[in-house]
């Protein structure tokens, strides 16, 4: 029987397609605020989702308070499974959370969001769905993006069966997602003006309305939701940028950055979030979604915008250069016979994700000049760190991988800081101490001061 989901507006099986950051804890927390709702999170990775299964010390994903929240819902109502087409077919609403990487090849490499998998999730609902379903684009997706997979639904999909697509982007950050998930500043909805996308919208407000607060879900149009995740974004690592570039200007003048960031943020108007200094930012996504915007700048002619947006990226290189700089200036230039400590290999305390770490960026470059390096993050496995040496081409010869950070300072010319984890705080006084985040009191150089 083909289900008029629109109609009846209740949602009571609800898939999602990618089980990484996003869709293991986002629906791990709709399981918990909806114990009426069955989620099922499907992967093309079957070691992902054998994890989801497996010990809750080992799930995929480190992120505190994770393992309580699977606890509670796994195997009652959330579920972790390979059967893709299963999935889909016994759900009301499909949120699609697989990863948009930069293209790597073809028109816009190096610049445009990758769409392969948001195209192969629309073409696989589609060739699969025997009744109506809502679907949610929670992979953050250049603005437009519904247009496209609307045509995919409409190529591959049966006549008899109907599709509204929502825009419900993910603002949380890791390290803190369970928290961001339980408190969101606010929850962002798109969907069509027409009468079944009002509906489509509504369906997903009752979901989210079982924990947020109705005045901090936000309806608007497809394309404002899909563009604002992507200008949050931006917005938030040009915060960063700033602050970045007045550390360099603090060092040629004797300005503390910490002293200017806290007086900048007092100003009630600007708010002191986001204005710590460091090496740079990481992670998976600021740097993608930037250059994705100036992708889309540049589609639409608009060269200005798309250039200074691109000053975001250019500036957090030149931080993450101009730290890796400092040292080797400082060691002489030539690095042969020197031992660094390298602290902290994710992109930020608190995860295991070192997707665009600047500690791989610092260590590929000391290592160019000559340096062994000793690497030690609390939460990094080796498997991820070793992926990253290949990837990112380092002299693997000239690295190790200690398991404790007594281990790790031992007998080193020089210890770099590259995450703000609090162990780092006090390490001793036998080498000399290159902060990036700003966290040690004894360090020899703090960036920014
Ligand atoms: P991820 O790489 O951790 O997870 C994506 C998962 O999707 C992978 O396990 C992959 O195997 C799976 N997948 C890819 N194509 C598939 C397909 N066709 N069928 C089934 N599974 C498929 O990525 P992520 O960090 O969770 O990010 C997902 C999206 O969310 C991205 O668009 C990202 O920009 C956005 N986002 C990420 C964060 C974050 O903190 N990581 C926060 C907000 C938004
Ligand atoms: C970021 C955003 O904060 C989330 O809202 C968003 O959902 C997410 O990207 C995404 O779309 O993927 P995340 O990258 O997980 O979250 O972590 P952040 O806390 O934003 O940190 C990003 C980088 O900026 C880290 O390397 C961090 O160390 C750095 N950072 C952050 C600074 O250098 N200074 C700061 O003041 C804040």
């Amino acid at each position: 029987m083909n289900v008029n989901i629109f109609y009846s507006m209740k949602v009571n099986k609800i898939c999602c397609i990618g089980a990484g950051y996003v869709g293991g804890p986002t629906m791990a927390v709709i399981a918990l605020k909806c114990p009426n709702i069955e989620v099922t999170v499907v992967d093309i990775n079957p070691k992902r989702i054998d994890a989801w299964n497996g010990p809750l010390e080992d799930l995929p994903v480190y992120e505190p308070g994770l393992r309580e929240v699977v606890a509670e819902s796994r195997g009652k109502n959330l579920f972790f499974s390979n059967d893709i087409n299963a999935a889909i077919d016994r759900a009301d609403m499909i949120f699609m959370a697989v990863n948009t990487p930069t293209k790597t090849e073809g028109e816009g490499a190096g610049m445009a969001a990758d769409l392969k998998n948001i195209e192969a999730c629309a073409k696989n609902i589609a060739q699969v769905s025997k009744s109506d379903k809502i679907i949610v684009e929670k992979s953050t997706l250049p603005v437009r993006t519904a247009e496209k997979i609307k045509e995919i639904l409409g190529e591959y999909g049966r006549d008899d069966v109907q599709f509204e697509i929502l825009s419900n982007p993910e603002f949380l950050a890791e390290g803190t997602a369970i928290q961001d998930l339980f408190k969101s500043d606010r929850v962002l909805i798109g969907g069509d003006q027409t009468d079944s996308g009002q509906k489509a919208v509504q369906a997903l407000v009752e979901i989210y309305a079982n924990w947020i607060p109705e005045e901090k879900i936000l309806t608007t149009n497809v394309w404002s939701s899909e563009l604002a995740k992507l200008a949050s974004n931006a917005m938030l690592a040009q915060r960063i940028s700033s602050i970045n570039s007045l550390s360099a200007l603090c060092e040629k003048t004797g300005a503390n950055i910490d002293e200017l960031s806290k007086a900048i943020g007092m100003d009630n108007r600007i708010g002191p979030k986001f204005l710590k200094v460091s090496v740079g930012f990481g992670g998976s996504c600021f740097q993608k979604d930037i250059l994705n915007i100036v992708y889309l700048c540049k589609y639409y002619g608009l060269k200005e915008v798309a250039e200074y947006w691109h000053q975001v990226i250019k500036i957090n290189d030149y931080q993450k250069n101009r730290f890796a700089q400092k040292i080797i200036d400082d060691l002489g230039g030539d690095l042969r016979g020197k031992k660094i400590a390298i602290l902290g290999w994710a992109f930020k305390a608190n995860t295991n994700d070192s997707r665009e770490s600047p500690a791989i960026y610092v260590t590929k470059k000391l290592v160019d000049s000559g340096a062994n390096v000793k690497i030690f993050d609390p939460l990094v496995s080796l498997s991820i760190i070793m992926r990253d040496i290949e990837d990112f081409g380092i002299n693997i010869n000239a690295c190790s991988i200690s398991y404790n950070i007594e281990e790790c300072i031992n007998a080193v010319d020089l210890v770099a800081i590259l995450t703000e984890t609090q162990a780092y705080k006090d390490l001793g006084k036998d080498f000399s101490i290159y902060d990036g985040r700003g966290i040690n009191k004894e360090a020899k150089y703090t960036i920014g001061k």
